[in-house]
């Protein structure tokens, strides 16, 4: 190997430990909690789609506080439970807290809504940054940041399909 051929692999070596350094930065644990007792949320729709289904979950708080046309309240748990091929696969969870918002900068951010993404042992996938469910859950800022809250009303104890 040629001096310089040594001297650009390791450029490209420490580059390369940079960018994970960098990427575990980003893919940083937050201050969302995986909710304490799945078994109290209300399954209020399912959502399917290919070989995915999706179960979507929240307090009876948030419940009654969007039926009342009321933003969901500190302390809120949403959780979509995703299978696939009938398998539990992943949950995303959000959860909304008195000042989580103000760990992001304004552009980032989603009121006081953080999100993360649990393995079924419930550990975080550490190779995901939250900032993708941020952007695109945005586009619901007129909704409160969520995308099926408007099925909240119509629900009457069976899941919503
Ligand atoms: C490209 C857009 C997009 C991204 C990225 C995204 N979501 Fe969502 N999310 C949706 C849509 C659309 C729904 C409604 C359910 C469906 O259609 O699958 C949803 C539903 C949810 C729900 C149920 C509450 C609601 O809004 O209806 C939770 C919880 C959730 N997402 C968390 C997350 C988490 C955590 C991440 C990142 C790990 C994430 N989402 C990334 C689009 C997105």
């Amino acid at each position: 190997m040629t001096i310089s051929a040594r001297s650009s692999s390791l450029v490209a070596l420490v580059a390369g430990a940079l960018l994970l350094v960098g990427w575990q930065v980003q893919a940083e644990s937050n201050r969302v909690t995986f909710p304490e007792d799945l078994d109290a949320l209300v399954h209020y729709t399912t959502v399917r789609r290919g070989n995915v289904t999706e179960h979507i979950l929240t307090t009876p708080a948030a419940i009654e506080a969007i039926r009342n046309r009321q933003p969901a309240p500190a302390g809120t748990h949403f959780v979509l439970v995703d299978y696939r091929g009938g398998q539990l696969y992943r949950y995303f969870v959000m959860e909304k807290g008195e000042g989580f918002g103000a760990d992001y900068d304004e552009r980032r951010r989603t009121a006081d809504w953080q999100f993360q993404w649990f393995w079924p042992d419930r550990s975080i996938n550490t190779n995901e940054n939250t900032a993708r469910c941020q952007s695109c859950h945005n586009r619901q800022a007129g909704a409160d940041y969520l995308f099926t809250a408007r099925r909240i009303p119509r629900f009457n104890g069976t899941p919503i399909e």
